[in-house]
């Protein structure tokens, strides 16, 4: 049913079990953080009052996920829930070979142990850091072919996720298609701020692809709000329901790889499908070695049960209107008040631009830190900071620091958590430590580890 006259978008759903959320004083706060050393990854999220350092696996399943949760047949091999998933799975994306991962990275692993090694490359728009320390570790290169509108925070440009045809087209004819074992898309495009790839662009990278006989897939993580972008901005689409434009995106690939901890709504799993038998046949070999058997792959039969439903219900376009709506909403608000964010808003996030928030720190005392720490310290707000404490760097010879290009702070939306009292809250102390941004002071890093330091790294303020 269709309320047409109404323009408030409500939550759609209704609240059956709470859970409470826990208020510490500005007091506190300012301990927790100098004892976690300024890194929120180091908190107790018991201390967090509003959770925004990811949307993955941090969503509130339904009542009908919990059912089948309980319904969860646990035997070791021909499992029925495994059936009820491989059913949902191969309904959305068509694919014949469904392989049950614990997480999305899992199937990466599997995938490139199979398809990487030295001498090979794989083009994406943008690779996420998982997928892309899965590719280099197997001693393959993980390149990013991304539109230059995708690197620009201002850009309004609709579907910024896009693949720069040119650049594929000229990178197969460089590095040699028999160098290239496989091609791939994220959608949406997360760590380029979550932004959507049109149906246009996801055809056209796979005739590149095709006509060189290389292999095409998806990282699939978010297809859903990939999906229902493109029906309120791709021509042609308006009238079209998610569901089948879902199933046209995942017909367009040769297969996936899947984190369901996103638009699985489920908080662990994730799966490896595709059309090819023989490709099938060796990820099954290694699942067995390292996630499980092929009817189970690191997950519970009650995990599958919510995956399957998980996949109906984030189809459902009252949900997805909500979803991209609220994390439209936040953007409004904050460019409304002047706050730079990148733009236009992504379908899981929104990405403050630590350095235009704070000018007056530069690159090497981290902006994004200082805004994170914060927006903590203020709200009990946590986010996460990607820009030079995640992708910064140090000269290898000159010792010189090399910054990220961009210093962002992610306000990863959960699905189906917060309400949107919770949002103009977030608002709210985002405003008012705008107005007082002069006073953000620098940080400096006392320990950090040798890889993926943003972790375990520890910090202090600069006086
Ligand atoms: N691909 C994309 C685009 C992702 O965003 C993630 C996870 C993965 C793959 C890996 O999936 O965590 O199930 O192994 N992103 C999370 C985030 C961690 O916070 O953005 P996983």
């Amino acid at each position: 049913m269709q309320f047409r006259m109404m323009k408030t978008i409500i939550e759609p759903f209704r609240i059956k079990s709470v859970e409470p959320i826990r208020f510490t004083t500005e007091k506190e706060r300012e301990r927790i953080l100098k004892d976690a050393g300024f890194n929120p990854f180091l908190f107790h999220a018991d201390d967090v009052l509003i959770d925004l350092l990811t949307d993955s696996g941090t969503a509130a399943m339904s009542a009908k996920q919990w059912s089948g949760i309980m319904d969860g047949d646990e035997s070791y091999a021909g499992a029925r829930s495994f059936y009820s998933f491989e059913k949902s799975v191969k309904d959305i994306t068509g694919y014949q070979y469904i392989i049950p991962t614990h997480q999305g990275r899992a199937a990466e692993k599997i995938l490139f142990t199979i398809l990487g090694g030295t001498g090979k490359s794989v083009p994406n728009n943008t690779h996420f850091d998982t997928t892309r320390a899965n590719i280099e570790y197997s001693g393959a290169e993980a390149v990013d072919l991304v539109i230059d509108e995708g690197k620009d925070p201002n850009s309004l440009y609709p579907f910024k996720g896009n693949m720069d045809i040119e650049k594929l087209e000229n990178f197969i004819k460089e590095t040699g298609p028999e160098n290239i074992p496989i091609g791939m898309m994220t959608i949406t495009n997360n760590a380029g701020g979550g932004q959507p790839v049109s149906m246009e662009n996801l055809c056209a990278v796979r005739n590149a692809l095709h006509n060189y006989n290389i292999p095409f897939f998806l990282d699939a993580c978010r297809f859903a709000e990939n999906a229902y972008f493109i029906k309120l901005r791709e021509k042609g689409y308006a009238d079209k329901s998610v569901k089948d434009i879902a199933q046209e995106i995942f017909s367009i690939a040769d297969g996936c790889t899947m984190s369901a901890k996103k638009d699985g709504l489920v908080n662990m799993g994730g799966f490896l499908a595709m059309n090819d038998e023989k490709l099938a046949q060796q990820a099954r070999n290694i699942l067995i070695v390292t996630e499980g058997f092929p009817t189970y792959g690191g997950l519970s039969g009650r995990d599958l049960e919510a995956i399957a439903q998980g996949l109906v219900e984030v189809v459902d376009e009252h949900y997805l209107r909500y979803r991209l709506r609220s994390v439209e909403y936040l953007g409004e608000k904050l460019i409304a008040a002047g706050v730079p964010i990148l733009q236009p808003p992504g379908g899981h996030a929104i990405y403050i631009n630590a350095s235009e928030f704070a000018p007056h720190i530069p690159p090497e005392q981290y902006p994004g830190q200082s805004v994170v720490c914060e927006l903590y310290r203020v709200g009990g707000i946590r986010a996460v900071e990607i820009g030079s404490v995640m992708f910064g760097k140090k000269d290898k010879k000159t010792g010189e620091f090399i910054p990220a290009s961009m210093e962002l702070v992610r306000l990863a939306i959960p699905r189906r958590v917060y309400t949107q009292s919770h949002i103009d809250y977030v608002v709210e102390v985002i405003i008012e430590m705008f107005k007082r941004r002069q006073s953000l002071k620098g940080y400096t890093i006392t320990y950090e580890a040798p890889m993926l330091r943003h972790f375990t790294a520890l910090f202090e303020p600069v006086s």
